[in-house]
């Protein structure tokens, strides 16, 4: 059984997305079963990274979000145009989909659930948030259960990666803001980053997931770190702390209808868990009850995180797929295969 997945976009995060699915060396079977079909390029003389057949690619996008032959619908174009018509396209046209894209989620969440939810298919963001961090799916499921009270995160590579070169070598941003582009941190439009609004969406996704209701994106207090100094970073830290953008949702004491969501920088005293989050790394700090204190950490952005995370959302649709195949073309379960009672 082989699903074939159209990719929409080829620049840093399509471009890992196509290694992986690529790899020789396959690295869990489920891999296997998923087969590049088409990619959508802007356009078809540019050099690329990743060796794909030449009648792969196309700047057709439309034709790849209609193309009967395609299961599951890669969009890493980014942006709230043409990402969210053609996310919805896809979706009408019976595909899964996954996405990396926090600024069409985090405003279209809503529209965009209901449509999967009328299509009978699945749409997947985990790329949105965190990179390769695995936090939207222990969000919506391991930490389910419990009432969560705050997500306090640092979301944006982009801006820690400056705020720690900035604490670790002086100076002010903009000349490490360049460094931060040429690794492939930064937005197509790295306004994104450095003015918060980048981590204002991935805090309304990461609100929405740990409290439910609608959350409106507008509603998201935004201040970025243009206007942090190499001396406001100094004095931080004579006075023993750093200087971070976090995000924060947070529960109104007791409440269950009212919460707080604001993104800025913050003076994070060096004892606190988010103070050792340096360089493109993102942490999520989630407490609730029963659990207590639970921090997500790794690479918060960058072709590789990003595109595993892309990479694990596809798998996670074929291996629902497969198992709602015909029993002669299952396998053993995939997504248990790893569990005690295969040893058994
Ligand atoms: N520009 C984003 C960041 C990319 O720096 O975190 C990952 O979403």
């Amino acid at each position: 059984m082989v699903f074939k997945v159209g990719l929409l976009g080829l620049g840093t995060v399509g471009t890992g997305t196509a290694k992986i699915l690529l790899d020789a060396a396959r690295r869990h079977p489920l891999l296997e079963t998923l087969e590049i079909h088409k990619v959508g390029v802007r356009s078809l003389d540019k050099p690329r990274a990743v060796d794909l057949p030449e009648a792969c690619l196309t700047t057709d996008l439309e034709a790849i979000v209609t193309d009967p032959d395609i299961d599951i619908v890669v969009e890493v174009i980014g942006g709230l145009e043409p990402a969210r018509s053609l996310i919805l396209e896809a979706i009408e046209d019976g595909k899964h989909v996954v996405t990396a894209n926090k600024a069409v989620i985090s405003r279209y969440g809503n529209e965009i659930a209901e449509a999967a939810k009328k299509a009978g298919v699945y749409v997947l963001y985990e790329a949105a948030v965190g990179g390769g961090i695995p936090v939207i799916q222990p969000l919506q499921q391991a930490l389910g259960v419990n009432r969560i009270e705050t997500v306090t995160g640092i979301i944006n590579g982009t801006t820690n990666y400056i705020l720690t070169r900035m604490e670790s070598e002086g100076g002010d941003f903009a000349p490490i803001l360049d460094d931060a582009q040429k690794l492939g941190y930064a937005e197509a439009d790295p306004t994104a980053d450095v003015d918060g609004l980048d981590a204002a969406d991935k805090i309304a996704i990461l609100a929405s997931i740990a409290f439910g209701g609608k959350i409106r994106r507008e509603d998201v207090f935004t201040e970025g770190i243009r206007n942090v100094s190499a001396s406001d970073v100094n004095y931080a830290k004579t006075l023993g702390f750093v200087i971070k953008l976090l995000a924060i949702a947070k529960r109104n004491d007791d409440s269950d209808t009212t919460i707080q969501l604001r993104v800025h920088p913050t003076l994070v005293p060096l004892n606190h868990p988010l103070a050792s989050v340096n360089d493109v790394n993102n942490a999520v700090l989630v407490e609730g009850d029963p659990i207590g204190r639970v921090m997500l950490y790794g690479p918060g952005a960058g072709e590789g995180p990003t595109a595993s995370a892309i990479v694990s959302d596809v798998m996670a649709i074929a291996a629902t797929l497969h198992m709602e195949s015909p029993a002669e073309e299952k396998l053993p379960n995939p997504l248990l295969s790893n569990a005690y009672s295969d040893y058994k």
